[in-house]
């Protein structure tokens, strides 16, 4: 049976045409995905505690706001960016991307890179729409394809994102750009 709702979506999605860089393990590099991001010299959240944030300081003179439910993830991320001499230019903050502090249009960019499979599915509408109020420019998604999840997380607690669910609440909410890697999708909202 013919899904019109997928072929509606298909119709104002653009699809990048460049490959993006993946390492040895498939995944995309995050350089790559900050470089496709044009985010030099932006104002960024970075959602989920890790090595992003520290590329996006050093390497994009972006000053980064890393945020995370975990304060032992905020505790090493911190000690990481000390050791590379970056503690200037990024904040570390306890936050839940599902209900955040910040006021609307707090950020120029906000990234989300493979931290949305750790949110329960009833939380994840919510999320977004939290990283849509809080970005002025845009809202960069990485997630695993089902192959991804398979590979890293088989085994896990965590519960798969639904990548026709994640295209469609973010089409609500602006033009979306899809890149399509092996384990990971990139999705840039724009408004
Ligand atoms: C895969 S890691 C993030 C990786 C990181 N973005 C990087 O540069 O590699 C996922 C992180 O998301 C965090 N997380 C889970 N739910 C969250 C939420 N609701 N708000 C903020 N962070 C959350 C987890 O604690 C975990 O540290």
């Amino acid at each position: 049976m013919t899904d019109f709702r997928k072929l509606h979506l298909k119709d104002y999605i653009k699809m990048h045409p460049e490959k993006l860089k993946e390492d040895a393990e498939g995944l995309i590099e995050r350089a790559e995905i900050l470089r496709w991001g044009n985010v030099n010299n932006k104002v960024l959240l970075d959602v989920g505690a890790g090595p992003l944030a520290i590329i996006a300081a050093r390497d994009f003179n972006c000053t980064v706001t890393n945020i995370d439910v975990s304060e032992d993830a905020l505790v090493d991320a911190k000690r990481d960016a000390e050791k590379e001499g970056l503690a200037e230019q990024i904040v570390f903050e306890h936050e839940d991307a599902t209900s955040l502090s910040y006021p609307n249009g707090s950020f120029d960019v906000v990234i989300c890179y493979g931290v949305l499979h750790h949110i329960e599915p009833e939380g994840r509408r919510k999320c977004l729409h939290e990283l849509h109020r809080v970005a002025k420019d845009k809202v960069i998604i990485v997630e695993f394809t089902p192959e991804g999840f398979a590979e890293f997380h088989a085994f896990s607690s965590y519960k798969h994102v639904d990548l026709d669910w994640l295209e469609l609440e973010l089409n609500s909410l602006g033009e979306v750009e899809t890149y399509s890697g092996t384990l990971m999708n990139v999705y840039t909202l724009s408004f």
